[in-house]
């Protein structure tokens, strides 16, 4: 089928890159002119696992085209991905501007009938209003635009993978046509007719993910109600967390007992910074607005967001705990990206960690392997290194603020002979204590005495 992408952040340029994969011819288009030349040009402006490849062997397959000209993009495709950002405003309430102005967009150039599909992350009842606001930009012609809502699931770092090897695809819709048209583009996915590049010989047998249709308001909640509730079981370890620290358990004993109830799951109960990045936070955020907004007070979510934000305050409370004074004192950050494998920092906890620092007069040592760049344009007073090991070399302390692999498996017994001082604070509990204690560091963790 011939399909539109619009808006080629990481959700749109996953989504295209994955439906040209399973067979489709897509056509992207974003109002970034530099974005779309760069594409053009072979490049990915993002950091994402195996993305790179996939949109490569779609060009070279010619299933994937890259235009700056929306029009254009709009007539050639038959159904019409929106994946635009969403982002927070001041109130929390989500800024649905882009979506109203990719449907004027739509409606104008539009020359035959489309399906327009919500792919962004937009709270519910948006499908009302997008539906509303195709007529009314169109009034006057003849054309009917079907709408309907296909959230992603996906996670940064994994989307690809998400995208091939989907739980559940949900398709909320109006019509039994809308159904039918994204079951046949979803299902060289359900029947793993693709190739895959996570597993390149074959997909391990099993079941495949479920689609499911609903209506459009149950898709859009399911999205919301989803990040949601996974933010609450994050902060409900936090909270676990802290008590722990202060009746003498282990955290990672509890929730992984917890976990084995499979009512309760193993995942997301990983204690430390919380949660961060442009989903959960901003996801969070406008669910409680929709729910006050029709009279809903979603109060358990309100002490979820307010549970991660002191995260950032426990982290501090152990730094002037072990350190005592900031002021002056040369700290090491491990880890900028707001989680492993991406270079997107943000809402990252690791920045706010360094604008504290900063703020206290310390001289911040940061290192990451991707989210350098990124964070330099927001601090270019921290000292930068490629190298963990020079990152810590030297420094009264080092902050772990993200799961990375290599972290994860840094010799500390070298990078402790470069530090100053032995101190370690481990916001994402990736170090046994008890090795920590016997390699000789003053270490300190989240929920683990
Ligand atoms: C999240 C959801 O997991 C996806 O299903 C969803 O599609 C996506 O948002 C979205 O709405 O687009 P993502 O933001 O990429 O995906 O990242 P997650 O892997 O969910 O992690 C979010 C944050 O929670 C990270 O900062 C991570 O470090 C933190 N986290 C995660 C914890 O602190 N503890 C955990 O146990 C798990």
């Amino acid at each position: 089928m011939r399909l539109t992408v619009i808006g080629c952040g990481y959700v749109g340029l996953v989504t295209g890159a994955c439906l040209a994969a399973a067979g489709h011819e897509v056509f992207c288009t974003d109002i970034d002119e530099k974005r779309i030349a760069l594409l053009n040009a072979g490049k990915v402006p993002i950091y994402e696992e195996h993305l790179e490849e996939v949109l490569n062997r779609a060009v070279a397959e010619k299933k994937i085209f890259y235009t700056s000209d929306a029009g254009e993009a709009i007539r050639s495709g038959e159904v019409i991905f929106i994946c635009v950002g969403t982002p927070p405003k001041e109130s929390g309430e989500a800024d649905l501007s882009a979506i109203d102005h990719v449907a004027r967009q739509i409606a104008t150039e539009a020359r035959t009938q489309k399906l327009v599909v919500e792919k962004s992350t937009v709270p519910a009842l948006t499908g009302v209003q997008l539906q509303k606001a195709l007529a009314a930009y169109s009034a006057g012609g003849s054309l009917k635009f079907h709408v309907a809502s296909n959230p992603e699931f996906l996670r940064e770092g994994t989307a690809v993978g998400d995208f091939f090897h989907p739980d559940r695809i949900v398709v909320g819709v109006e019509d039994a046509g809308s159904a039918a048209k994204l079951r046949e583009i979803y299902a060289p996915i359900l029947e793993r007719k693709f190739h895959c590049p996570i597993h390149p010989g074959k997909c391990p047998t099993g079941t495949a993910g479920e689609l499911l249709v609903t209506t459009i308001n149950s898709a859009e909640l399911i999205k919301h109600a989803s990040n949601s509730f996974l933010a609450l079981k994050i902060s409900y370890a936090n909270v676990i967390a802290d008590l722990c620290e202060k009746i003498g358990a282990d955290v990672e004993e509890v929730t992984h007992a917890m976990g084995l109830d499979p009512r309760i799951g193993t995942q997301f109960l990983k204690a430390g910074l919380g949660f961060g990045g442009f989903c959960f936070p901003k996801d969070i955020q406008a669910f409680i607005h929709l729910s006050a907004s029709v009279g809903i007070d979603f109060d358990m979510l309100k002490a979820a967001e307010r549970v991660n934000k002191e995260r950032i305050d426990r982290l501090f409370e152990k730094v002037h705990k072990a350190l005592w004074v900031i002021k002056g004192k040369k700290v090491a950050v491990l880890g900028l990206a707001f989680k492993a494998n991406t270079d997107d920092t943000r809402f990252a906890p690791a920045l706010e960690v360094i604008r504290r620092l900063l703020a206290e007069g310390a001289e911040v040592h940061a290192t990451d392997p991707e989210a350098i760049s990124h964070t330099k344009r927001t601090f270019p007073q921290v000292q930068y290194h490629e190298d963990p090991y020079e990152a810590l070399s030297g420094v009264d302390a080092a902050l772990v603020c993200t799961e990375w692999k290599i972290y994860k498996n840094l010799d500390w017994e070298r990078a402790g002979k470069q530090m100053a001082r032995r101190l370690v604070i481990d916001g994402r509990n990736l170090y046994s204590p008890k090795k920590m204690q016997e390699l000789g560091f003053d270490y300190h963790s989240f929920g683990r005495t």
